[in-house]
C-alpha cells in the first residue's frame, strides 16, 4: 500500500500544450499562486488567442503547473508561470520554461521579456538559470503599499 502511494506521489508530470479547455484549472492554480488571480474568462480569452503559447504540466488528471507567453513578430513576453505548491522545487517550472522558450524560438521569437517581483527568489533563480538578464526596474510596480519593485528581464533566443 505504502509503495503504491509513494509511486503515485513520485509520478512524473507530463508536459503538453494547453488550450481553452484548460481555462478553469489554470485560473484555479493562478488564483492560489498570485495575489491577484485572473478569471476563468481571462484565461479562456488568452488560451484562444493565436499569439499566446501555453503549456501545462499534469500528473494524471491534476494540473501541476502551467506557463503562458505571447509572441508578436520576433518579440515574446512570458505572461505567467506557476507550479502547484505541492509540486514545487522539483524542476517543473524549469521544464515548462524550456519547452515554452523552444516553441517561441521555433515560431520566430528572437528576444523574450518578462517582469518579476524583486523579492520572488525562486522565480528569479529560475530565470537566471535560464539565461535571463536584468534590463530594467519598475519601482512599486506590484504592490505600492509593500514597496515591491518589478525587475524587467530579457533573454535572446538563437
Ligand atoms: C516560481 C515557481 C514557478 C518555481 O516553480 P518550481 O517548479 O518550484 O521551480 P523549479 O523547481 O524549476 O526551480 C527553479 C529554481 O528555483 C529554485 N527554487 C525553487 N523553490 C525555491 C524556494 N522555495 N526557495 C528558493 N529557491 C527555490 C530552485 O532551486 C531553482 O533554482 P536553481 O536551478 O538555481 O537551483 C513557483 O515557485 C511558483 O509557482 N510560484 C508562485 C507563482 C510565481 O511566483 N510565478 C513567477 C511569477 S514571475
Amino acid at each position: 500500500m505504502i509503495g503504491i502511494i509513494t509511486r503515485l506521489f513520485a509520478r512524473e508530470a507530463a508536459v503538453s500544450q494547453a488550450g481553452p479547455g484548460d481555462a478553469r484549472a489554470l485560473a484555479a492554480l493562478h488564483a492560489s499562486s498570485f495575489h491577484r488571480g485572473w478569471s476563468e474568462d481571462e484565461f479562456e480569452r488568452l488560451l484562444s488567442d493565436r499569439h499566446v503559447v501555453a503549456h501545462r504540466a499534469t500528473t494524471g488528471t491534476a494540473l501541476a503547473g502551467f506557463i503562458l507567453s505571447r509572441i508578436v513578430q520576433d518579440e515574446a513576453e512570458i505572461l505567467s508561470i506557476a507550479v502547484a505548491s505541492a509540486r514545487r522545487g522539483r524542476g517543473l517550472a524549469r521544464q515548462l520554461l524550456d519547452i515554452n522558450l523552444r516553441r517561441l524560438a521555433a515560431l520566430g521569437a528572437r528576444s523574450v521579456f518578462l517582469e518579476v517581483e524583486e523579492g520572488n527568489i525562486s522565480a528569479r533563480r529560475l530565470y537566471r538559470r535560464a539565461g535571463f538578464q536584468e534590463v530594467g526596474r519598475r519601482e512599486t510596480y506590484y504592490a505600492p503599499e509593500r514597496g515591491a519593485a518589478a525587475l524587467v528581464l530579457r533573454r535572446d533566443l538563437p
